[in-house]
């Protein structure tokens, strides 16, 4: 019954975004946004994805309705995303009811053949032991994705570029990362080296005191280093990091927008560093205008892989439009 409440309630919502997407098509230009579908910004792109993050679910309202507008949006690629990444917090609460939902939303939808969950602390709050919250993450992975895996870390690839997904142990805010997870890290790390492509490591949490942190977490001056990061395993997964090129970190957690270097002194989306590059996702669900940067929520980004350089592409999945302002576009060493 709530079920077809909150659908006739997204009817003139549904509306309002079609009105709103044939004015931005007009318009967009002149005030830097471009509607379009998703398709490669130029020939020769060698693989490509969407990743967003925090969509945070819940039973009680429409999220899952938010959510499937840009599900939709992506499933009408006119290039084929060869994969598509919820960076984290996919739900609010980890309970078996609002992980059903996620699963339902990605039935109905043929977005990429490659899917990739990656946990984010919300979703280890559905249970008081850490066993109960990986069996759910494996089980709805599979169900959500058709994948099939036995640790909350696992790796995949994109179109041939490696991809590792970390993940937290535990239930805090910041991440538990066992001494097993870090050296199986160390491992994929080197043989991802070893395909000379980009890699790609998503992991809900953001590197300690990265992206405006901790300041940029609770917006409080007190809060002390490594607030709102990875945590306690940070240095060392940075350090690993480090060894290699050509690597791109993608994190959510903090609920910021984008923002670059340019607009915001606090936080930067993209930070450039010799041989690697961290990324901050924004919310989807509710991003926070208080951490600056742009607040609309539905945004994340489309990343293209060229033989040269790897490209971020913002976009507003809800309301199909891209953001050029918040492209970034990252060479690749040699
Ligand atoms: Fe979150």
């Amino acid at each position: 019954m709530l079920a077809a409440i909150v659908s006739v309630l997204f009817k003139p919502i549904r509306a309002g975004i079609a009105v709103f997407m044939a004015v931005a098509a007009l318009f967009g230009g002149i005030f830097g946004f471009e509607k379009a579908d998703i398709s490669h910004k130029k020939d020769g792109c060698l693989a490509s994805f969407a990743v967003i993050s925090d969509t945070h679910l819940t039973e009680a309202n429409g999220r899952r309705e938010v959510l499937e507008i840009g599900l939709e949006d992506m499933s009408k690629a006119k290039d084929r995303l060869d994969a598509f990444v919820v960076d984290g917090d996919i739900t609010d609460n980890g309970e078996p009811a609002v992980w059903e939902s996620f699963v339902l939303a990605m039935s109905k939808y043929d977005i990429s053949d490659n899917n990739i969950m990656v946990i984010g602390n919300h979703d280890t709050w559905g249970s008081d032991d850490p066993a109960v919250t990986k069996e759910n993450f494996i089980k709805y992975n599979k169900l959500a994705t058709g994948r099939e895996i036995t640790e909350v870390y696992y790796k995949t690839e994109i179109n041939g570029c490696p991809a590792i997904i970390l993940g937290s142990e535990g239930d805090h805010v910041s991440a538990t990362v066992s001494d097993t997870q870090i050296a199986w890290f160390e491992e994929q790390m080197e043989a991802a080296s070893q395909t000379g492509k980009p890699i790609f490591i998503f992991f809900h949490q953001p590197v300690n005191d990265t992206h405006g942190l901790p300041y940029t977490w609770e917006m409080n001056k007190d809060d002390g280093p490594g607030t709102g990061g990875i945590g306690d395993a940070s240095d060392r997964i940075l350090g690993i990091i480090k060894q290699y090129k050509n690597v791109f970190f993608i994190s959510g957690h903090i609920h910021a927008g984008f923002s670059t270097d340019d607009d915001n002194t606090v936080y930067s989306s993209v930070e450039r560093y010799d041989g690697y590059t961290l990324v901050n996702t924004p919310c989807y669900m509710y991003s926070d205008f208080l951490r600056g940067g742009n607040f609309l929520n539905g945004t994340g980004y489309v990343v293209e892989v060229y033989e040269n350089e790897v490209i971020f592409r913002a976009r507003n999945f809800i309301s199909g439009i891209w953001q050029p302002k918040y492209d970034a576009v990252i060479e690749l060493v040699k």
